[in-house]
């Protein structure tokens, strides 16, 4: 059924919108016309209520709290894949076979290693460099060694990027906390798997290899998938947004992690954690203070993990990790407090009027600390691993964004408030 185009009453004039069907999902309606048809722009801070193009990747239904990566729920692809074949999934569009699957982790093993003069780029970071800075310039330093300035074209070199950037990312990360913790960076090893890999640069010396374990393995593996893409976030709206302009992938995707970073998207994880320790250490931190403080219009702090744009029921990323983190704690027998604590603040905000009339629960971020710590990360490296785990959701936005035809350099409109023209006054006369 085709439905009637939309018609906006402007007073002296109806403005007819086309519908815009959706295979699932809220239909659209098509303002592309409506600025120079009738001299009137939309207000839509923050993009609430905008679509920005039509994607094929990910589908998200935020009251049934359904997510699902090009159409397999996430449940099903968290329990059943690997984050690479999780990869190739939202970059080509469907699970890889047998053969695929194998050629695609030969290639991405094939190019872990760093160029050999990055070492010197990570030696130039003081120590005390937070990891996502260090992260952001890697992604642009190693663009440096490729001359890849601008967008590519061709398909060869589109694959070609995406694969040293998913390659190259774990070596990234590893190398920075090894840098801010004073240990010789560890190389990659190719006999290991994906997240084998990484945990092996993570945590082996070049004195003595680290075993890894493989219980560790497989929740690092879930923890990847479950950030592997969310659709129009902000760091992916950013990665688009740069994009846009015809701006190569690296250049793009390192805005994105920028993005990321901030404590409203995913630099929440480490806040949280933070929120956690800040309750178990600090006697005046209860969670009642906590919640209480939330809820203070006159203050800026929120209930960290909670609340999505998107989600106005459970986020089904956090319904898995919050019975994983138990799981996690105790097939590798750690007890810790913050999962107890992180239980009651959400008893305590789930039964809150606040909370409850706005809709507000637990989202990715909440559970994701306790089992990244549980696994033996420190909380500066938490939004850098939820980077590794985007990085294959940003780049297959950021190729459906360059095959779009649709596409148009990202440049909003505004609603000026400010002085209307006037006269230059001379310096002296001010
Ligand atoms: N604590 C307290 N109040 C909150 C919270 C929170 N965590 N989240 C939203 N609210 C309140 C707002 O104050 C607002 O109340 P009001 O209607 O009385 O003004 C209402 O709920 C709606 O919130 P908005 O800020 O308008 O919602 P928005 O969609 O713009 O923001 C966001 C979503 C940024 C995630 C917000 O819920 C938040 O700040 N959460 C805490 C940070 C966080 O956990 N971020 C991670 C999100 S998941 C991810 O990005 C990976």
């Amino acid at each position: 059924m085709v439905d009637q185009p939309v018609r906006i009453d402007l007073g002296s004039e109806i403005f007819s919108a086309d519908v815009l069907q959706p295979s699932v999902g809220n239909r659209g309606f098509d303002v592309r016309k409506l600025r120079p048809e009738t001299g009137y722009v939309s207000f839509d801070p923050g993009f609430a209520n905008t679509a920005i193009a039509r994607s094929a990747v990910t589908y998200i239904d935020g009251a049934a709290g359904q997510l699902l990566y090009r159409g397999y729920a996430i449940e099903d692809i968290a329990s059943n894949c690997s984050f690479l074949e999780v990869s190739f999934l939202l970059l080509y569009g469907s699970l890889p076979n047998a053969g695929e699957l194998l050629l695609w982790e030969n290639d991405v093993s094939r190019h872990t290693m760093l160029n050999e003069e990055m070492r010197s780029f990570f030696d130039a970071f003081p120590r005390r460099a937070h990891p996502m800075a260090v992260l952001a310039s890697a992604t642009y330093a190693i663009s440096t060694f490729y001359d890849v300035y601008r967008r590519p074209t061709r398909e060869q070199e589109i694959d070609a990027g995406a694969r040293t950037l998913i390659a190259k990312m774990p070596t990234v990360a590893a190398w920075a906390y090894k840098k801010s913790i004073g240990e010789p960076y560890v190389y990659p090893n190719n006999e290991f798997s994906y997240v084998e890999n990484f945990l092996h640069m993570m945590f082996s010396r070049p004195t003595e290899i680290t075993p890894i374990d493989p219980a560790i393995v497989k929740a690092l593996n879930v923890l990847l998938i479950l950030h592997a893409d969310h659709e129009m976030n902000c760091s992916t709206a950013t990665v688009r947004s740069v994009g846009s302009s015809r701006a190569s992938m690296f250049a793009s995707v390192a805005a994105g992690m920028g993005a990321l970073w901030g404590p409203l998207h995913g630099g929440a994880n480490q806040a949280v954690i933070e929120q956690l320790q800040a309750i178990h250490d600090d006697p005046d931190a209860t969670i009642e203070s906590t919640i209480a403080r939330a809820k203070d219009r006159n203050d800026e702090f929120r209930l960290m993990g909670f609340g999505h744009r998107v989600y106005t029921n459970y986020d089904p990323r956090a319904k898995v990790l919050a019975s994983f983190a138990q799981d996690v704690l105790d097939r590798m027998s750690i007890e810790d407090p913050l999962l107890d604590i992180a239980r009651d603040l959400e008893a305590a905000a789930l039964a809150d009027d606040y909370f409850a009339e706005r809709k507000l629960f637990p989202n990715v971020d909440f559970y994701s600390g306790i089992i990244f710590r549980a696994l033996g990360f420190p909380q500066r490296m938490f939004t850098v691993l939820f980077s590794i785990g985007r990085l294959p959701g940003w780049i297959a936005h950021w190729v459906e964004m360059n095959n779009d035809p649709e596409t148009r350099i990202m440049r909003p409109r505004q609603i000026y408030t400010g002085e209307t023209e006037r006269a230059y006054v001379p310096i002296e006369d001010r």
